[in-house]
């Protein structure tokens, strides 16, 4: 495998999977100049793609000041396919379909079918590890996780994991995709279910649920409190700069002691999260999540994250440039 890509405008990225993060991806591939092709099994997804593309394209020449030009641009580089052999000139491929390892697993075998030996293959999983995944691959030595966040367009965020298959080269070229369209990669150094990301968020989220369990706190007074005290330094810095912002490890060594043993460490759902997947609430989507929202509200809140989502990579890019490729 070679360990380079070709120039941008030469590289061709396939997104399997035009769901709410594929289309994200498809954005920011085309925004920066790449070729993309998308594929998806529903009719009904290259629509909402088409549309979440044009809209996005049109935030990075507004909030980020892309060409103006990519307004149009961009639809020559982009081919929405029907069929896995499609497929078979990209350099790249990212996987970003439901979140279901058999599936994945199927869909790798269709992709492997049809791109040559040497493109390296990307799960986009939230949470699967890679060294499962890539057990039924034909070439596992090509296969690592790309973990990306909504607005997938927006974010700096990108975790690049490798699974105890992927070899260097693989990584290699995956952070060179990263730096090339305006992420922040990290390579974990060991794989790991959930990865650093949704791991740190899930304990959050646990935590929350079992306040709300307990009586501490409602949903609103939780979602309040977090947002004024761990939202203000979680766009600025990670938990140990904080800590070391506001006592180090002396005061937090006290501070944590006779609370950690009241922490849940509980390993089955909590039934709040249970209650509310059984009614099958999709948050924002259909209205029905810990809140419920009126159409209008859901596309108010929608449209407010989005609007944040920017101000914060405005703010990241003045604190931390990115290196260049
Ligand atoms: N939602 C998030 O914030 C988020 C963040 C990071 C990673 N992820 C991960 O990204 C992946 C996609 O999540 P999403 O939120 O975009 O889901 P989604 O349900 O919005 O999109 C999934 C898409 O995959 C398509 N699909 C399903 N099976 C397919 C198949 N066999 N072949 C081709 N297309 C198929 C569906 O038609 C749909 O368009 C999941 O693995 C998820 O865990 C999600």
């Amino acid at each position: 495998m070679s360990n380079k890509l070709p120039s941008i405008s030469e590289t061709t990225v396939a997104v399997v999977g035009l769901g709410l993060l594929g289309r994200g991806i498809a954005t920011c591939l085309l925004g920066y100049g790449f070729r993309v092709i998308g594929y998806d099994r529903s009719s009904e997804a290259y629509v909402t793609a088409r549309r979440y593309i044009e809209q996005g394209i049109g935030e990075l020449v507004e909030h980020a000041n892309f060409d103006p030009l990519l307004k149009q641009a961009w639809k020559d580089r982009y081919q929405e396919s029907q069929c896995f052999d499609d497929l078979a000139p990209c350099d790249f491929v990212i996987e970003s379909v439901v979140e279901d390892a058999r599936i994945k697993q199927e869909v790798f075998s269709q992709i492997e079918k049809v791109v040559g030996l040497a493109v390296p293959i990307a799960s986009n999983t939230s949470a699967i590890p890679i060294t499962q995944l890539q057990e039924t691959c034909q070439h596992p030595e090509r296969f690592l996780g790309m973990h990306w966040a909504e607005p997938a367009h927006v974010t700096r965020f990108l975790e690049l994991i490798r699974g105890e298959q992927t070899s260097d080269e693989t990584v290699e070229i995956s952070v060179a995709l990263a730096r090339r369209c305006g992420k922040d990669p990290v390579v974990l150094a060991k794989d790991s279910p959930g990865f650093i990301v949704n791991r740190l968020a899930y304990a959050m989220y646990r935590e929350a649920l079992l306040l709300v369990e307990e009586g501490v706190a409602d949903v609103e007074m939780i979602d309040r409190s977090f947002r004024n005290a761990c939202g203000l330094w979680a766009t600025m810095c990670g938990p140990f700069r904080w800590m070391d912002l506001t006592g180090g490890p002396a005061l937090y060594a006290k501070a944590m002691k006779p609370v950690l043993p009241t922490l849940s460490s509980a390993t089955k759902l909590p039934d709040t999260l249970l209650r509310l997947a059984e009614k099958d609430a999709q948050g924002i989507l259909n209205g029905q999540g810990f809140y419920d929202y009126t159409p209008k509200e859901a596309e108010q809140a929608e449209a407010l994250f989005r609007k944040h989502a920017w101000n914060v990579r405005q703010l990241t890019d003045e604190y931390f440039p990115l290196e260049e490729e």
